[in-house]
């Protein structure tokens, strides 16, 4: 169960539109659910998408800590094969993110605060579900992976664009409310 490599800002993996899964059960989908698994714990953070590991299809794992979640309960790590985004409402919060793939830096984006996420499940199960808040920014963040676009793309205001030892220390006021 390897470690695998992470892409960062600037590789063309992480511009590419990425390719849907045709077989959930195909050999090479369960070994790079596995190795993305470990790749993400590994790292520390709460999401991964395949173009971020060198592989242009449309995969993501995410999960929501406990602190993070709206409800105080942590969402388990899961897999979105083939995600599709809908904003359930025009409704936008500007909250900072982190990459894996931008490494040491955070950001503040606007996100819709009220998704539908449709996919499948790693067992091949059907996703059809409401999200908010945090999960929602997490998702859409991933899902974004998936159309060759990294967050600071969807930033507005550079100035909350920094170093995240100097955006922890020096916080930045955000125009809109910071989740
Ligand atoms: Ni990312």
């Amino acid at each position: 169960m390897p470690i695998l490599k992470i892409a960062r800002m600037g590789h063309p993996v992480l511009r590419a539109p990425a390719t849907p899964v045709a077989d959930v059960f195909a050999p090479e989908i369960r070994r790079l659910l596995e190795d993305m698994r470990d790749t993400l714990a590994d790292s520390g953070g709460v999401g991964l998408a395949a173009p971020q590991v060198h592989v242009p299809l449309r995969v993501i794992l995410f999960s929501v800590p406990a602190s993070r979640s709206e409800t105080g309960e942590a969402l388990p790590l899961r897999a979105v094969i083939n995600p599709v985004i809908t904003p359930l409402s025009d409704e936008k919060v500007t909250g900072y993110e982190g990459c894996l793939s931008v490494p040491g830096l955070r950001g503040a984006v606007p996100r819709y605060t009220h998704i539908r996420l449709t996919g499948l499940t790693s067992e091949d199960v059907p996703i059809d579900e409401e999200l908010h808040g945090f999960a929602a920014r997490v998702v859409q963040h991933e899902a974004d992976h998936l159309d060759g676009m990294l967050y600071p793309a969807r930033m507005e205001d550079f100035r909350a664009f920094g170093y995240l030892e100097e955006v922890e220390r020096y916080p930045y006021a955000l125009n809109q409310e910071n989740p």
